[in-house]
């Protein structure tokens, strides 16, 4: 991606946000009421706090940025229908924290219907739940709202005599909310194709930079320096690891070195506007994999591959995952790590030794994004506007009793974007070399200063 060339993609719109409100609202029914807190800020230490991330669902809904915000939709209501709660316009506090849109700017700028200060919320908020039967809320998640809500509902109760109208139905949000989500309209898809992008050019910065001796932070450095260049984030922690670092799932630490010899895994990926994308490629330190390298990730290819000859419409998404255990486990047992059967291999289990994870998630606003995997028991089948991941990996224990010496310490997983589309699928990532050969290729033509415009 050249950022000269490449615009960014427009933000989601206004309208856009709007047609997202009505769906939902249309799913609840006009008898309800649905209510999203914004995220809290998060302490790290003392007085300072983790970057603002707001919540996914609530972005969905609305795209308002801000902290101490309440957004609530009431379908049906003839005075408007979504209105938010948010802080009040404060020059003191702004210039401490930065501008607010205060309750005209959430009207004005995001498309509400009405807003009012958050300080008013006790005041304003029962009167909006009386005379509606049923409440959409994500119980559970905040014990400081749910206790909130419950008073708010008192309040109505304590109107009953009164003949105000309680609500007697509590019905979980994501319900409805998150399998709305887990299709990608074309401006999201836009969005997370600029993801991908970033996060194309971060893996490719660090093959660029790779050589025996780099600390697994100065990759991890290179890799986060092109998501902030673009305006990115981290969408997770970014997983630098080599050697045998690489069979560390959830390595965090990235304070290694790495040696000449070793393979080097990078899962990392950009968020951008709030959409995720997710990579994992694994190259050797030193550009040239060794033999049995080299024949673990053709393996994770090969598997990959043919999870991904399963993304198409109408194919039971758990298919991929089946594929790909399949050839991870006929391939284990080709070279010798695992013995006897594929079909009892696969039935006992056995290859969860090497294998130990899923083969992919959804993706989107959350980096394991939401919507169900199943739907009465059987898994749901691929539709377009899905978008998950694709993501073997093999991985051998430095100490593996009975494995050959070759193969030990060796953590290999390689992971893609996938969208499917009405007749198949598009890989988001694939701009990026996924091969041993295309990993190598690339890495030597970054060696000789070739083809890489920072
Ligand atoms: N990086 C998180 C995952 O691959 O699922
Ligand atoms: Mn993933
Ligand atoms: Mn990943």
């Amino acid at each position: 991606m050249n950022p000269m060339t490449d615009k960014p993609p427009a933000e989601i719109g206004a309208a856009e946000y709007a047609c997202r409100r009505s769906a939902l609202m249309e799913m609840a029914g006009e008898d309800a009421i649905l209510i999203l807190p914004s995220a809290p800020p998060r302490v790290r230490s003392g007085n300072s706090h983790y970057p603002y991330r707001q919540d996914s669902d609530f972005w969905y809904l609305c795209g308002f940025p801000e902290p101490e915000a309440v957004l609530v939709l009431i379908p049906g209501r003839a005075h408007g229908e979504a209105l938010l709660f948010c802080r009040d316009r404060d020059r003191d506090r702004e210039a401490w924290d930065g501008a607010r849109a205060g309750p005209e700017g959430a009207v004005e700028q995001h498309g509400m219907d009405d807003a009012y200060p958050i300080d008013d919320i006790d005041e304003i908020l029962p009167g909006l739940l009386e005379g509606r039967s049923r409440v959409y809320y994500h119980f559970g998640r905040d014990a400081d709202f749910d206790l909130k809500l419950i008073g708010w509902v008192n309040r109505v109760r304590a109107q009953r005599r009164q003949g105000a109208q309680l609500p007697h139905e509590f019905l979980d949000l994501g319900y409805l909310l998150h399998e709305q989500r887990l299709f990608k309209s074309r401006d999201e898809l836009r969005l997370m194709q600029y993801a991908a992008d970033i996060s194309v050019d971060a893996h490719r910065a660090a093959m660029a930079a790779a050589r025996p001796g780099i600390r697994e932070y100065e990759l991890q450095a290179e890799v986060e320096r092109v998501f902030r260049a673009h305006d990115g984030w981290p969408a997770y922690n970014s997983i630098v690891g080599a050697g045998a670092n690489g069979r560390v799932l959830h390595y965090v630490n990235n304070n290694a070195t790495c040696r000449d010899g070793d393979l080097v895994l990078i899962d990392a990926g950009a968020e951008y506007r709030g959409y995720a994308s997710d990579i994992t490629r694994t190259f050797p330190v030193n550009g040239c994999f060794t033999a049995a390298q080299r024949a673990l990730h053709d393996l994770v290819g090969a598997a990959q591959a043919a999870a991904l000859a399963q993304a198409r419409p109408g194919v039971p998404y758990e298919a991929g995952h089946a594929a790909a255990v399949e050839v991870l486990t006929d391939g284990l047992l080709r070279l010798g790590l695992l013995q006897g059967s594929l079909r009892k291999n696969i039935a006992s289990g056995q290859y969860k030794r090497f294998y130990p994870h899923k083969s992919g998630h959804w993706l989107g606003l959350d980096v394991h994004d939401v919507g169900d995997y199943r739907i009465d028991g059987e898994s749901r089948l691929l539709e377009p506007g899905m978008v998950f991941t694709i993501e073997p990996g093999l991985y051998i224990a430095a100490d593996a009793p009975g494995i050959a010496e070759k193969w030990r310490g060796i953590g290999i997983r390689i992971e893609d974007d996938v969208a499917i589309t009405d007749d198949g699928h598009r890989v988001l990532t694939a701009a990026l070399a996924r091969s041993a050969d295309e990993v190598e290729a690339t890495m030597v033509e970054y060696a000789q200063g070739w083809n890489f415009g920072r």
